[in-house]
């Protein structure tokens, strides 16, 4: 059974002094066995967010928000793989607003991928298509060209092994409020796993966790987990508000018993 991850994506929020406090909040308000909670905060909070994690909820895991595809070098202000070592578990790769705003290209994103999971960060991989893309009838495609673009020609055993999950968030659904439907969702996710198949993936393509993101709520999130091929949510706006993430998880929570994985 495919695990259930709920990850707080917290973009450009918080700061080195509050964003330890919130993690403990969130950390404590979200205890529900067999649900898998990732905290990803800006890389000047990580070790905020790790030291009052460690204390108060060790089950949940740090990601940062990006890594550079290269090792080291000249690179201002830039932060590699291996330094998010002791500070992440997982790292989110190829986010629409880095695709927008820092012209992240699939090529590109792959190779993040690659170094987050060369230094054994677990990597969210962001796919999803644009309003214009959709109206054309051509969100499947424009996310079969994000996930062939980010792993083709990696090794599929060793990529699930290093913990890939995909989130499929539609650009015009993340921070407007307007979420797509469960239905949408579900279909996007097999379009992932066909795509994957297609890619070479078919032993493992069932087995990669695809989240949905964009807009999602404590109370819209029940549609997502309604549909069997969501495993999750990435959460943005709502995973600063700790009442918001206890209803997500809550709800989560639902499907990892359904699943069988609340031990
Ligand atoms: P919102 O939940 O704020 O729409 O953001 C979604 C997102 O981009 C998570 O990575």
């Amino acid at each position: 059974m495919r695990e259930v991850v709920v990850a707080a994506n917290w973009k450009m929020h918080t700061t080195p002094a509050d964003a330890g406090d919130l993690a403990r909040t969130i950390a404590a308000r979200t205890r529900e066995p067999g649900v898998t909670r990732v905290i990803c905060p800006p890389y000047v909070c990580l070790e905020a967010v790790g030291v009052a994690l460690a204390d108060a909820d060790p089950d949940v895991a740090v990601g940062a928000q990006n890594v550079h595809h290269e090792l080291a070098g000249a690179y201002t202000g830039e932060v590699s793989a291996p330094m998010l070592v002791g500070l992440a578990t997982w790292v989110i790769v190829g986010h629409s607003e880095r695709r927008r705003d820092a012209g992240e290209t699939d090529e590109l994103i792959g190779r993040k991928l690659g170094r987050a999971l060369d230094a054994g960060l677990r990597p969210i991989l962001c796919v999803g298509e644009q309003l214009e893309e959709r109206e054309a009838g051509r969100a499947a495609d424009v996310v079969d060209g994000h996930l062939r673009g980010a792993l083709e020609g990696r090794d599929p055993a060793a990529t699930h092994a290093g913990g890939l999950v995909v989130a499929y968030e539609p650009v015009w659904a993340i921070g407007t409020g307007r979420n797509a439907t469960g239905a949408d969702a579900a279909a996007m996710a097999d379009a992932i796993r066909t795509s994957l198949d297609a890619l070479g993936w078919a032993d493992v393509a069932g087995a990669i966790p695809v989240l949905y993101g964009g807009s999602v709520t404590s109370t819209n999130v029940d549609t997502f987990f309604a549909e069997p091929s969501i495993d999750g949510a990435l959460v943005g706006g709502a995973s600063l508000k700790p009442d918001e993430m206890a209803g997500i998880v809550a709800r989560a929570g639902m499907t990892a018993r359904a699943r069988g994985l609340a031990g």
